[in-house]
């Protein structure tokens, strides 16, 4: 494969005087009946991703006390904003919240699936592969309330890539905020994609929690009221687990860099795996303008911190592997079956069952789920195989789990 390096790109547009005149803010919409569950699990992360941009140059402008860099900033986030709207845009006015939120969870169980299969690094693989296990959970919880709701079947959503079918039970989940933090990297001792996949994953599930903090008060039920509520709270956790290993030592320049450099590397990730063409455009034009982002946080460090951006990117600044999306129905298979039974005790993992009564798991999960039948994860759950004798699930042979066959009764004990 060729090498490509975002810092060396030609055709990089440079930020000054390249504003979009409004119009060009609303891209032509996917059709959700055709279009590819991937196409549209494309479409969330790069949203997420100029979410986290946005967010992430705010916070550097209250945190900058020099004006002209400040202005600089704010010429990049107009640009950063303007790229969020093309993306957003492009998903359909006929698409509803809990449909979106099936593809959501589908990001999170493939995505996490695919950089734990390629990462190295043993913390951040460990750090991948126990939150995956719990987002498959939330993609089969929501999906029983997707047919409960609107009678479709969220298989037609995922396609064959991803099975819906019980993972770590949500309410095993809720640990103390205390065994969210994990070891942070260092990016100097690791290699780039290690470095990529913590800022991938921690915009990923951030607009995953982001979205559901938004949709649970305007979602039309009681029910999925309550089980956005819920599973938010999960991905706080989650956020948190992957935001912590994020390299801490970075100046805020230096952080700017990464975050350009990962935006580079995503949008021509997916300008190559795109089978849509008109998306494809998109992706292929945002990344050059990625690259003019990139060339101005390397210039504003040379400026302000005197730090060439090699000092970042000592192996050169070539992209490693790209990131393809395919199923990964084995791998997470092979998870549940060794993995499914652990918790967090702070940086470790722990079988659930292992833990003291006066752990803080067992005491942060007996306190906020003290009464199961009253845990909305569990409820949706109860309602569902009521009205239909059994769960809604898409399996592609049994479970690897014994206790989480049974269909006509949802476990609430196992990894507890
Ligand atoms: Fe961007
Ligand atoms: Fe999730
Ligand atoms: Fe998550
Ligand atoms: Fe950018």
């Amino acid at each position: 494969m060729k090498k490509v390096n975002p810092f060396k790109e030609e055709d990089a547009v440079e930020v000054d005087g390249t504003f979009k005149e409004l119009k060009a803010l609303n891209s032509k919409p996917y059709n959700k009946e055709t279009a590819d569950p991937y196409t549209k699990v494309r479409v969330i992360l790069m949203n997420g991703t100029e979410f986290e941009s946005n967010w992430f140059l705010h916070q550097f402008n209250r945190h900058c006390n020099n004006n002209e860099l400040r202005r600089e900033i704010a010429a990049v986030r107009r640009h950063e904003q303007q790229q969020q709207k093309i993306i957003s845009s492009l998903r359909p006015l006929d698409e509803t919240d809990l449909e979106t939120t099936i593809s959501y969870e589908q990001l999170a169980v493939d995505l996490t699936a695919i950089l734990a299969r390629h990462v190295k690094d043993e913390n951040v693989k460990n750090a991948l592969n126990f939150a995956l296990l719990e987002d498959f959970d939330h993609l089969y919880r929501f999906s029983n309330l997707l047919e409960m709701e609107e009678g479709k079947s969220a298989k037609d959503i995922v396609g064959k890539y991803t099975e819906i079918m019980p993972g770590r039970p949500t309410i095993a989940e809720h640990r103390h905020p205390y065994d969210s933090i994990n070891k942070f990297i260092c990016n100097m001792l690791s290699d780039p994609f290690t470095r990529l996949t913590t800022h991938i994953i921690t915009a990923a599930e951030q607009q995953t929690m982001n979205y559901y903090m938004n949709v649970a008060n305007l979602h039309k039920s009681e029910m999925g009221r309550k089980l956005y509520s819920e599973i938010a709270m999960i991905e706080e956790q989650h956020v948190t687990e992957y935001g912590s290993l994020i390299d801490t030592n970075c100046t805020w320049l230096e952080g700017w860099v990464m975050h350009e450099y990962t935006e580079c590397y995503l949008y021509y990730s997916c300008y190559n795996d795109e089978p849509d063409k008109d998306i494809k455009a998109i992706y292929g034009a945002l990344y050059k303008e990625e690259c003019g982002h990139l060339k101005k946080a390397a210039e504003m460090l040379e400026k302000h911190e005197g730090k060439n951006w090699k000092c970042l990117f000592p192996d050169g600044g070539d992209f490693p592997e790209l990131l393809k999306f395919e199923g990964n129905i084995e791998y997470i298979r092979d998870v549940i079956a060794k993995t499914v039974l652990l918790t967090k005790d702070k940086e470790n993992y722990k079988e659930a069952s292992k833990m003291s009564e006066k752990s803080d798991y067992k005491k942060y999960n007996g306190k906020v789920c003290k009464n199961a039948n009253t845990v909305p994860s569990h409820e949706v759950m109860a309602n569902y195989i009521k009205r239909n004798g059994e769960d809604f699930r898409f399996e592609t042979s049994q479970h690897p789990i014994e206790e989480l066959r049974n269909r006509k009764e949802d476990n609430t004990t196992l990894a507890r």
